[in-house]
C-alpha cells in the first residue's frame, strides 16, 4: 500500500473536502459575487474520475470525505458518486462520508443519502427570518430549506447547522438559531467570515469575531467547553439549558492551522493544500495519463510537501496583500 499522507510540518492528512461542482442554486452574499462565472461543464472531472481520485486518497489513509460545492446536490448524478464512495465505508476504509449543503435539494435526496452510508450532514443556514434569508442568499426560499431539514431528520440523518456570523446582518439571530437548532436535536456551529472571492472586502466589513457571538449566547445559556470533536476545525461547548452543542470556527480570531488535517480537491481535479493560500496542483493530468495511481500519488506528495503552515487571512484583512479572489465555491470552504 502507498504510505499515508503527511505534510512538510508532519501533519497527518486524513480528511479531504471535495467540491463536486462550482455551481450553486443560491448566491450567498459572503460566498459568491453576483458576477461569478461558472466553469464550462467540459472542464469538470466526470463522476467516475472523482470516484477514482477519492479512492486514491482513501488508499493513502484518508478517513473522512466531505462533498461540497458550490452546492453538491445540484451536480447531476451526484448520487452515483455517493454510492461509489459508500463502498469504502462498507469496507471500513472510510470512517465518514458526508456533505455540506444549503439544504435546497434535501427533500429530494435525504433518503437516498441515508442509504449511501451518510450519517450526518451540515446544512448552511444563517437566519430563520425568511426575508433576511432571501436577502443573504439573494433568492433562497427558507421554507423549502426547512422542509429539507425535516426530510433529513426523518431519514435518520443527524444534522448540524452552520451559520456564518456577520456584523449588522445576522448578529441578532444567533440566540434564536441556537435555541431552534437545539430544540430539534441539532448541533449549531458559527463560522467567522473569511476574506475570499470578489467581494472579500464586504466580508472584512461585516466581520464579527465569534467571541461576541459567545458573549450573546452567554446572556441566555451557560457554555461549558466540550470534549466533542468531529475532526473538523470547530471548538465545541455544551449548553446546560438545551443539552445541545455549539461549535465555533474561528479562522481569524483563533487560528487552528497547527492541527490542520485536510486538503481540498476541486471539480476540475485541482488539489488546494490550504483554504487560505493559492497553492494548488493539477491532479487531472496525472489521473488521465495512466490507469495506475503512481503519477497521481507523486503529484499529491509533491503538493503536500509544499503545504503552507497556515492561511494568511489576517494579513489580508490588514491590507498587507491582496485578498484571494478565488471564490469559496471552487473549494467548498
Ligand atoms: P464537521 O465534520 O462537522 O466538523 O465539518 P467541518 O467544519 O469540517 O465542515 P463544514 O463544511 O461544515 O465547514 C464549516 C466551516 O469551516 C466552513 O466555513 C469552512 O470554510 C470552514 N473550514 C473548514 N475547514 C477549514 C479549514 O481547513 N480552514 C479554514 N480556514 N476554514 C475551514
Ligand atoms: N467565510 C466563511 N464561511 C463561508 N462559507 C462560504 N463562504 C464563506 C466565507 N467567505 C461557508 C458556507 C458553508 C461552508 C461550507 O462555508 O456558509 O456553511
Ligand atoms: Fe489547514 Fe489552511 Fe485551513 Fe489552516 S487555513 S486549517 S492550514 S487548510
Amino acid at each position: 500500500n502507498p504510505p499515508p499522507l503527511v505534510d512538510g510540518f508532519a501533519r497527518r492528512i486524513d480528511y479531504i473536502r471535495v467540491s463536486v461542482t462550482d455551481r450553486c442554486d443560491f448566491r450567498c452574499q459572503y460566498c459568491m459575487s453576483e458576477q461569478v462565472h461558472f466553469l464550462p461543464k467540459a472542464d469538470l472531472l466526470s463522476l467516475e474520475e472523482l470516484e477514482r481520485l477519492c479512492g486514491a486518497f482513501v488508499a493513502r489513509g484518508v478517513r473522512k470525505i466531505r462533498l461540497t460545492g458550490g452546492e453538491p446536490l445540484v451536480r447531476r448524478g451526484v448520487l452515483q458518486l455517493f454510492r461509489g464512495l459508500a463502498r469504502h465505508v462498507e469496507t471500513g476504509a472510510l470512517r465518514e462520508l458526508t456533505l455540506t449543503t444549503n439544504g435546497s435539494q434535501l427533500e429530494r435526496y435525504a433518503a437516498d443519502l441515508a442509504a449511501c452510508a451518510v450519517k450526518r450532514i451540515n446544512v448552511s443556514l444563517d437566519t430563520l427570518d425568511a426575508d433576511k434569508f432571501r436577502a443573504i442568499t439573494r433568492w433562497g426560499d427558507l421554507p423549502r430549506v426547512l422542509r429539507g431539514i425535516d426530510a433529513a431528520q426523518s431519514a435518520g440523518l443527524r444534522v448540524k447547522i452552520n451559520c456564518v456570523a456577520l456584523r449588522g446582518i445576522n448578529e441578532d439571530d444567533v440566540v434564536g438559531l441556537t435555541a431552534w437548532a437545539h430544540g430539534r436535536g441539532m448541533d449549531m456551529t458559527f463560522i467567522e467570515a473569511m476574506p475570499l472571492g470578489e467581494d472579500a472586502a464586504d466580508n472584512i466589513a461585516h466581520f464579527l469575531p465569534l467571541g461576541e457571538v459567545a458573549a450573546r449566547l452567554a446572556e441566555h445559556f451557560s457554555l461549558a467547553p466540550s470534549r466533542h470533536s468531529t475532526g473538523g476545525p470547530a471548538r465545541y461547548f455544551d449548553l446546560a439549558e438545551t443539552g445541545g452543542r455549539v461549535g465555533f470556527i474561528t479562522p481569524l480570531s483563533h487560528n487552528f492551522c497547527e492541527t490542520c488535517n485536510r486538503v481540498r480537491v476541486t471539480c476540475t481535479g485541482e488539489l488546494y493544500t490550504c483554504l487560505g493560500q493559492e497553492d494548488r496542483a493539477d491532479l487531472r493530468a496525472p489521473l488521465r495519463a495512466s490507469a495506475s495511481d503512481d503519477l497521481l500519488n507523486a503529484a499529491i506528495d509533491k503538493a503536500l510537501a509544499a503545504k503552507k503552515r497556515g492561511h494568511d487571512f489576517v494579513a489580508q484583512a490588514h491590507g498587507v496583500h491582496a485578498p484571494h479572489v478565488r471564490p469559496m465555491s471552487l473549494t467548498g470552504g
